[in-house]
């Protein structure tokens, strides 16, 4: 008897908070490989347990076309047409960023925000809200948590304020959980390695997720 109850306590105890396994989608924003960001977010990826699932896509190898907006129809219409599931790289784009539990956005500072690539994505974030009933996106995004990596050629961290308040207000937009952020430091591939602080700052980031 005693061992029923206890049973079945576990069981709603379980299904009230399931343990979620977590999966990092790591999305490379810079416009060359291996550079400054890319070793700042493999430094931090080093340090998540093999439990994790960790899925990298480098946005320049998955082009998305200019984003169309779509949201209001030909003619303005507040109420929006309804969009069929996309095709192509945007599918590859979604459904990775709808698998996930956590995305980090490793993106160089390019004019003071993201890449050009990374902003793009986030811009078809807007159609994909479109998508109603089949995809729920906005449900679906609550609850992620968004993580930021970035690497500026300035000495001044505060450089960053524009990409990281971007990201953050995106994040916060969609209900998601903010994680963290490293800022480092570099010009030339590789100087980043000369940032000692964003280094140990990238391996302590997703601490609080393990
Ligand atoms: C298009 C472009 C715009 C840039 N704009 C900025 C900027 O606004 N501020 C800055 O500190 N560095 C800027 N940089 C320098 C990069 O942030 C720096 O080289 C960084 O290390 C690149 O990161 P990556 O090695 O991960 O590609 C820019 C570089 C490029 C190519």
């Amino acid at each position: 008897m005693n061992d029923t109850s206890h049973h079945d306590h576990d069981h709603v105890h379980d299904h009230e908070s399931p343990a979620v396994k977590r999966k990092f989608l790591f999305l490379l924003g810079s416009a060359r490989t291996g550079g400054n960001t890319e070793t700042l977010a493999r430094e931090a990826a080093a340090q998540l347990p093999a439990t994790v699932e960790q899925r990298w896509l480098r946005l320049h190898d998955v082009p998305l076309p200019a984003f169309d907006d779509r949201r209001h129809g030909e003619e303005g219409h507040t109420a929006a047409p309804a969009r069929s599931l996309p095709a192509g790289n945007e599918r590859i784009l979604l459904d990775a960023t709808l698998e996930a539990t956590d995305l980090v956005i490793a993106s160089p500072l390019y004019w003071y925000s993201v890449s050009a690539d990374t902003k793009l994505y986030l811009d078809y974030w807007a159609g994909w809200l479109q998508l109603g009933e089949e995809v729920r996106f906005r449900d679906r995004m609550r609850g992620k948590t968004m993580w930021a990596l970035t690497t500026t050629s300035h000495d001044d961290t505060a450089k960053a304020d524009p990409l990281l308040g971007t990201l953050r207000l995106s994040a916060e937009y969609m209900g998601m959980e903010w994680g963290g952020d490293v800022v480092g430091h570099g010009n030339r591939p590789g100087e980043i390695r000369t940032d000692t602080d964003a280094l140990a700052a990238a391996k302590g980031l997703f601490a609080s997720a393990m």
